[in-house]
C-alpha cells in the first residue's frame, strides 16, 4: 500500500473559551481534540462522524490547514502542516480544498457559475482557466449552459456541484466535505454521493466527509472515524466498524439510523415466513 496522503499523529488543539473571558487576563483554554492518530489513505473517502460539538469542523479545519493544532503532527505527504511558515502553506491551498455546507452562501449571487469556478482558477495563474471552469463543470454533470447561469438559477443539488467542481478544478489531493449533502434531499444526496465517489476513484483524491449521519457515511465512506467529546471513540473500515463497534457511542449512533421503510415485498415474506 502507498504512503497515505495524511498522517496524523497525537494532534492536540485548544482555544480560547470566550464565554469564560474575565474583563482582565487571557481567556481560559478549553480542549478541543484531545490526542487524535489516524492516517487518510490516498483515493479513499474518510468518514468522520459523531454528535454535534463533538471537534468534526475543527479538525476538517486543521486538515486544511485554517486552524493549526497545539501540539502533536499533521503529515500531509509526510510534510509537518502545522509547523510550516504561511509561505510555504500557500502552494499547498492548490491541493487542500473544500467544499461548504451551505453552496449559496459560498457562492457570489452576483456572479456566473463559469465565473465562480473560474476565479480560484485564475488566481493561480492558468491563462486558461475558461476551459478549465468548463471541463471541471462537465465533470460533475453540469455542462455549457451552466456557465452562463446565475446560482440562484440552480437547485440545491445542482449548486452543491458548483462547489463541488470549484474544488475540483485545480486537481486537488484532498478534499474536505463538512455536512455537505445535509440540505438537499434524499434523491439529490444520493446523486451528490456518487458523484464523490466516482471523482475519488478518477482522481485518486482523498476526501474527508464530515456528516453526523452514519447512514450517509455507509454509503459513501470505505473508512469512518467516531469523534466524542474530540476523542476517537472507533476507527476503521466501515463493514468493521459497523459490524464490530467498538464503544457505546457507536452503537448509538448506529441504532440511530432510521430502518429502510417497510415494502409489500416485505410483507408478503413476513406473511410466508409465517405461513
Ligand atoms: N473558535 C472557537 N472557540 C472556542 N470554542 C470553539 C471554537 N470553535 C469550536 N469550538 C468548540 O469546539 C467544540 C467542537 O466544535 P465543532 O464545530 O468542531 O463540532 P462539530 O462536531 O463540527 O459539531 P456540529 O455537528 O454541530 O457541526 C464545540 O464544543 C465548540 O463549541
Ligand atoms: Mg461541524
Amino acid at each position: 500500500m502507498s504512503e497515505p496522503l495524511f498522517q496524523v499523529k497525537d494532534l492536540r488543539l485548544s482555544l480560547p473559551d470566550m464565554s469564560r473571558k474575565k474583563l482582565f487576563g487571557p481567556a481560559p483554554r478549553i480542549d478541543i481534540l484531545k490526542g487524535l492518530t489516524f492516517d487518510l489513505p490516498k483515493g479513499e473517502i474518510v468518514g468522520i462522524v459523531g454528535e454535534s460539538g463533538s471537534g468534526k469542523s475543527t479538525l476538517g479545519r486543521v486538515l486544511v490547514r485554517l486552524l493549526s493544532a497545539s501540539s502533536g503532527q499533521v503529515l500531509f505527504r509526510g510534510q509537518d502542516i502545522g509547523r510550516l511558515p504561511e509561505e510555504q502553506i500557500k502552494p499547498l491551498r492548490r491541493d487542500l480544498q473544500m467544499i461548504f455546507q451551505d453552496p449559496m452562501s459560498s457562492l457570489n449571487p452576483r456572479h456566473t457559475i463559469g465565473h465562480i469556478v473560474a476565479a480560484p482558477i485564475e488566481r493561480y495563474g492558468f491563462r486558461d482557466s475558461k476551459m478549465l471552469a468548463l471541463e471541471a463543470l462537465e465533470r460533475v454533470g453540469l455542462p455549457g449552459a451552466f456557465a452562463q447561469r446565475y446560482p440562484h438559477e440552480l437547485s440545491g443539488g445542482q449548486r452543491q456541484r458548483v462547489g463541488i467542481a470549484r474544488a475540483i478544478a485545480l486537481n486537488p489531493a484532498f478534499i474536505l466535505a463538512d455536512e455537505i449533502v445535509s440540505g438537499l434531499d434524499v434523491s439529490s444526496q444520493a446523486q451528490v454521493l456518487a458523484l464523490l465517489q466516482d471523482l475519488a476513484a478518477d482522481m485518486n483524491l482523498t476526501i474527508a466527509f464530515i456528516s453526523h449521519d452514519l447512514s450517509v457515511i455507509r454509503t459513501v465512506c470505505s473508512q469512518v472515524i467516531v469523534l466524542n467529546h474530540g476523542e476517537i471513540v472507533d476507527a476503521g473500515p466501515c463493514e468493521q466498524v459497523f459490524n464490530a463497534p467498538q464503544s457505546e457511542i457507536t452503537r448509538t449512533l448506529i441504532d440511530a439510523i432510521p430502518l429502510p421503510e417497510l415494502d409489500d415485498h416485505w410483507l408478503e415474506q413476513v406473511a410466508l415466513d409465517e405461513a
